[in-house]
This record gives structure tokens, sequence and C-alpha cells, in this order.
């Protein structure tokens, strides 16, 4: 149970306690902010609301700390990540169902989650250990005009403070997915969890603390976003931010200053269907990149831009899937379930009236009761309407029938979007030169958009973010190249 056993530190009263300094601490401001869970509508969990002078103490905490740990050997640094990675995966159930409770994931994908998370960061302790042993060696005389006077070794170092601001939908991978490269690369994290999720993520926290991490070097701060969102992007001591979410992101671009950002804000994916696509491949991937948890993914399948004179029968194995779907409650891991909050659920049904009003096809009836939005695919829509271009983040999935491959790459093109994108043709060739014509961060042939597996590049184009995610990039990333060169007072080549 959430807050219970191993967790019951966690909680004061009802209100979950944010981590500071290697404690968990309740905020001198004496406020909480409620988590309402998505299904019943009702205040479910609460959290502290940190003020601007805990953050600056996590701040302080975070420096002093990071410079201790930039010391820590690199081995060590991976031996407690795996430490907190089994912890993690040995507390999957009541991390999950804080999953449940906060933002309505299937109990099954709520557990995925959290195993998924534990694996990632096992994989970046020992990816760290191998990209972060190698620096690089440079002579001089390859560059025009040089003897071979000068030795340039590089190597990588961390930044200092890393921010990390993971999004609602998944409150615990895509916190991990910052925190493991930011700590192996021998930084300080300080996180701030989405406010649905945040009990999660704080559970999640509480593994790496009873890993051992030194005091101060991991911290969690929850709080209104209005009171300390700018407060934590602008702050003198943060030296990274990696942000996931909405575009939220773009003005934390733009007041973030000088700073390495890594930035990944949503998608339109679109699905471009060929003639010759086995279609009932097609509808699988077209069910499980639209629908899973309810569409509320960034690299869900967003629009389906397919050949005319296959529509027809595409629409029709959709539809027949579609039926088959669940619709319920999250704890009967049903396929469908609530959207994560009303003001989502009513934008998604702006989005579906509109289509409405401008004489989309209803493949179904629009059924909505409180959060639960009922699975809806619409049909020959058009550049038109809303739909065509905004994502929904719900579980309703827009068709737009194309006369050639060119219409679909420039309605794909014309998005401000630009995360991923899938091609389904039995033609390697063609769809190696759609992809390269599809200006997006990666394009799936013959699949569903995904981001996984988490070693794999992630990154988006145009609003879709900037910078590149993937164990390796994120790393990378939040390192800095230090290099220091050797003079020698003659040339000296090997050998003679
Ligand atoms: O930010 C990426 C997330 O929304 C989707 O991740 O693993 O479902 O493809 P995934």
């Amino acid at each position: 149970m959430a807050g219970n056993g191993i967790f019951a530190e966690i909680l004061d009263g009802d209100v979950f306690k944010y981590y500071a300094d290697g404690e968990w601490k309740k905020s001198n401001s004496g406020k909480s902010v409620p988590i309402v869970n998505p299904t019943t509508r009702r205040t479910h969990y609460k959290v502290q609301a940190c003020s601007q002078e805990e953050v600056n103490k996590v701040m302080e905490a975070a420096k002093a700390a990071q410079k201790l740990w930039a010391k820590t050997p690199l081995w060590k640094r991976a031996e407690l990540l795996h430490k907190a990675a089994a912890i993690l995966k040995e507390h999957k159930a009541p991390i999950a169902e804080c999953l449940v409770k906060e933002i309505a994931k299937p109990a099954k994908d709520a557990v995925t989650e959290v195993i998924r998370s534990g694996d990632l960061v096992s994989y970046c302790a020992e990816e760290g250990v191998r990209i972060l042993g190698e620096g690089k060696f440079l002579v001089s005389d390859s560059f025009p005009g040089n003897e071979r006077t000068k030795y340039c070794l590089t190597s990588k170092i961390p930044l200092g403070v890393v921010l990390a601001i993971p999004p609602f939908n998944y409150p615990v991978n895509l916190a991990v997915s910052k925190i493991a490269p930011a700590l192996i690369a021998g930084n300080s994290l300080v996180l701030k969890p989405p406010t649905q999720g945040a009990v999660a993520a704080l559970h999640m926290v509480h593994c790496f603390h009873l890993a051992g991490f030194p005091k101060g070097l991991i911290s969690c701060v929850t709080g209104k976003g209005s009171e300390i969102g700018d407060f934590l992007t602008m702050h003198p001591a943060v030296n990274c931010i990696s942000f996931t979410g909405g575009d939220t992101g773009i003005s934390i671009s733009k007041k973030a200053g000088m700073i390495p950002l890594q930035m990944e804000l949503g998608g339109k994916d679109a699905c471009i269907v060929l003639e010759d696509a086995d279609l009932d491949l097609v509808a699988a991937n077209i069910i499980k990149g639209g629908f899973s948890y309810s569409g509320q993914r960034c690299t869900a399948v967003k629009v389906v831009l397919v050949m005319e004179s296959v529509a027809d029968s595409l629409v029709e194995k959709v539809k027949a899937k579609v039926v088959k779907l669940t619709v319920g409650p999250p704890e009967e891991s049903c396929d469908i379930t609530p959207v994560v909050s009303e003001s989502s659920a009513n934008f998604i049904e702006g989005l579906v009236m509109d289509a409405k009003q401008k004489g989309a096809t209803f493949c179904q009836e629009y059924r909505r009761e409180g959060n639960l939005i009922w699975p809806l695919l619409l049909d020959n829509v058009r550049p038109d309407m809303r739909i065509a271009w905004e994502e929904p983040f719900g579980p309703v999935l827009p068709v737009i029938r194309i006369g050639s491959v060119e219409e679909g790459i420039h309605h794909c093109n014309a998005s401000n979007f630009g995360l991923q994108g899938c091609v389904f043709t039995k033609d390697i060739n063609k769809a190696m030169l759609i992809s390269d014509a599809m200006e997006t961060g990666t394009v799936q042939i013959n699949s569903a958009p995904a981001r996984g597996p988490d070693h794999f590049p992630f990154q988006g184009f145009k609003d879709s973010g900037i910078g590149s995610q993937g164990v390796t990039n994120s790393i990378n990333m939040m390192t800095k190249v230090k290099s220091t060169v050797i003079n020698l007072p003659s040339p000296s080549y090997t050998m003679g």
C-alpha cells in the first residue's frame, strides 16, 4: 500500500513529505497540494506545497553534495544505481498503485512502468561505466601548420546540478530517465514531479534514499507550478534542465539562460499507410499506438494518413478492433481509462465537437462520463479541422484520406510538431524515401511510434523539443567536455 511499510516515513498524516538533504520533510508553508484521482474526481492524495525558501535550501545542498559526488569513483556511483534499481523493482506494487490512483494508468501498465524504470536505471549504470570511462587523445599534427608538439586529452565531466521535470503520463519512468544519467555522470539532481504523479515519484525517490545515496544529492520538491515553477527553472544554481511535457517547455527554454536543455514537448505523430501495406498489421498498430493509455502518450499515433484506395478496408478493420477495447477503471486494467483531468477531457471534447461541426464521419458514437471518454475513430477528417493538427492526448484518432504519398508527407511536415511518425508498406525502398522526407526525430517502419527500448535515441524536431534522449545521449548531454593539453618543447613522433 502507498505510504505504508518501508514507505511509512514519507507520509505525515494525510500529506506526503518532500525530500531534501537526505530527509523526508514537512514544508514550512503549512500548505498542501491536493491530487485528484481522475476516476473518482475526488482528492486522493496530498503533497507538500514547498516554498521558494525551501527550494533555495535544496539547491544549496545539491551544489555541495555534487562536489563530493563528482569525486566518488564511477564504479561506486554505478553500484548505488544498481541497488536503487533493485529496490524499485522489489517495491513495484505500491508505486504502481499510486500510478493507478493519481493518473488512472491501467494497473498492468503501471507495473510495467516501474519494472521498465528499474531496468533503465541499471542499463544507465552499465552504459555510464562504459562511456564515461573513456575519453579522447588527440595530437596536433593533423591540423595544418602544426608539428606534433601538443597532446590533447579530453574527458567528460559533470555539469553540476540537473533539474528534472517529468510529465504526468510517466512520472516514474520519465523521472528516472533523467535521474539515472544525471547521477552516473556525477551530477546532483533536483526533481520537480508533476502534481498528478507526484506521490508515485516520491515513492520512487524513497527507493534511491534506501539505496544510500549521499545526503542532498537527490531532492524532490513538490508544490504549485505557479509558486515554484519559474523559481526552479530560473534558479542560478541549476546547470541543466531536462523537461518532458507540454508547451510550458517553450517558455522554460526562453527563460532558462545559458545552460544545456533537454526538452520533449509532445507530438502529432502521423501514420502513413501505403496501398501495399499489410492492413491487419496496420490496424493492430493503430489500436496499440493510438489508444494505449487512452492516447495520453507523446508518441501516440495522432493522425492516420491512408491512401484512399485502401482507406475503407483499413477503417473497417480498425473499427472492428475499437469495439473490443475495454472501457472503465484503471484498477481493472481496462484499455481505456479516464483521462487525467476534467480540463483535459473538456479539451478533447472541444476537438471532437469541432470535427463534428465540420463534417467528420464518426465511426462510433461520441460518449463521455466524467473524465472517461470512449475510444473514437473519426474518418474523413480534413485539414480545416482542429483535430487534424492539435494533439488531443486522449482516445480520439482522426483519419485523413490521401490521394498520394506526397500529400501524406506534406501533412506530416506542415505540423508544428516533429516527434515521431510511422510508415506502413512492404516496399523498403519506398519506406526509406518516405522516412528521409518526414521531418520527425524518428520514423518507425511497419510499427507504431514508441520511445522504447529506452536506450534508443529519442528526439523531437521543431516544437517537439530540443536535444536527444535515450540512455547514452542523456548521459552525454549531462556532461561537458574538459580538455588538458600537454605542450612539448619539441615535436615527438611515435617510434622515432
Ligand atoms: O514522452 C514520451 C512518452 O509520452 C511516450 O513514451 O514509451 O509510451 O513511447 P512511450
